[in-house]
């Protein structure tokens, strides 16, 4: 599978090779992934589907440096990852807010860590409150806010820095359908300005499609990737009138088929 996907050292944005995780303690042993390859170019956007606890978050920690495999490599822009990074973002499946801090606090606590300079983080994030419908709620603390709102939080903090890498963990389960939906219109448009370059894991096959250029699939625990779609779409979609393509049903029907083949009927 990683044949067609390799390139040169040092151009692949992401580079996960023969990746296996074990987790060990006194009282048991869990594989949570096994022979996992996956290689992503820049500005590629890839989505991750497969049944719960097949170890998507897993692989997503290894990127991060927050998780070391048992064996196998990822490297980021073809530096190996050996310690947690602070070059990406991540949105955590559990938005993790800071209880004390506001909207606007937990947001630009991103350009208090990276010394950013605090008007422009200020300004930035003002824009991403706007943009995910935050607006009024600037001063409000997170356990003021819903599931869903907290979410969207942790996806400005994500976004603040404007990295060229990000990790997304489910960033949209929380949300009610017609919020998601625009959430998902907002990544589209972010993805195809910035060149960023997405790994996103989520239950939705929908979701899936609509925004990457490639879906990945994954199998049940140990989970290894089962298969791969390119989308041969533009980068830049209308929600609408991609969600009427050949392309997208086909797509879709057939990482749904081999979702419910696992047991995962998301
Ligand atoms: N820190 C850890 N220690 C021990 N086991 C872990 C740890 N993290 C994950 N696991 C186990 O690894 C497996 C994969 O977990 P992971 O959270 O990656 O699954 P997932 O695919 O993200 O599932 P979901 O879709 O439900 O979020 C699970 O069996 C889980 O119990
Ligand atoms: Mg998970």
């Amino acid at each position: 599978m990683s044949a067609d996907t390799l390139s040169p050292a040092g151009t692949t944005t992401v580079a996960i090779d023969d990746v296996d995780i074990t987790f060990a303690s006194k009282r048991s042993r869990v594989q949570a992934l096994t022979d996992v390859t996956l290689h992503v170019e820049p500005g590629e956007f890839v989505a991750i589907a497969g049944p719960s606890g097949c170890g998507k978050s897993t692989l997503l920690k290894a990127v991060a440096g927050l998780t070391t495999p048992s064996s196998g490599s990822v490297a980021l822009r073809g530096e190996r990852v050996t310690a947690p990074r602070q070059d990406i973002g991540y949105v955590f499946q559990r938005a993790a807010l800071l209880e004390w801090r506001s909207v606007r606090g937990n947001i630009t606590l991103q350009a208090e860590m990276r010394g950013m300079d605090m008007a422009v983080a200020r300004r930035r994030a003002d824009s991403l409150i706007e943009m995910t419908g935050l607006t009024g709620f600037e001063k409000a603390l997170p356990h003021e806010l819903s599931g869903g709102m907290q979410q969207r939080v942790s996806l400005c903090r994500a976004l603040l820095h404007e990295p060229s890498v990000l990790l997304m963990d489910e960033p949209f389960g929380a949300l009610d359908a017609l919020t998601r939906e625009r959430m998902n219109i907002e990544l589209n448009r972010i993805w195809a300005e910035t060149g960023t370059t997405v790994l996103l894991v989520t239950h939705s096959v929908a979701e899936a499609v609509y925004l990457a250029s490639r879906v990945v699939v994954m199998s049940p625990r140990p989970g290894r990737i089962i298969e791969e779609h390119t989308v041969d779409l533009p980068r830049r979609r209308s929600y609408a009138e991609t969600l009427e393509t050949p392309e997208f049903h086909r797509i879709s029907s057939r990482v749904r088929e081999l979702l419910g083949a696992a047991g995962d009927n998301d």
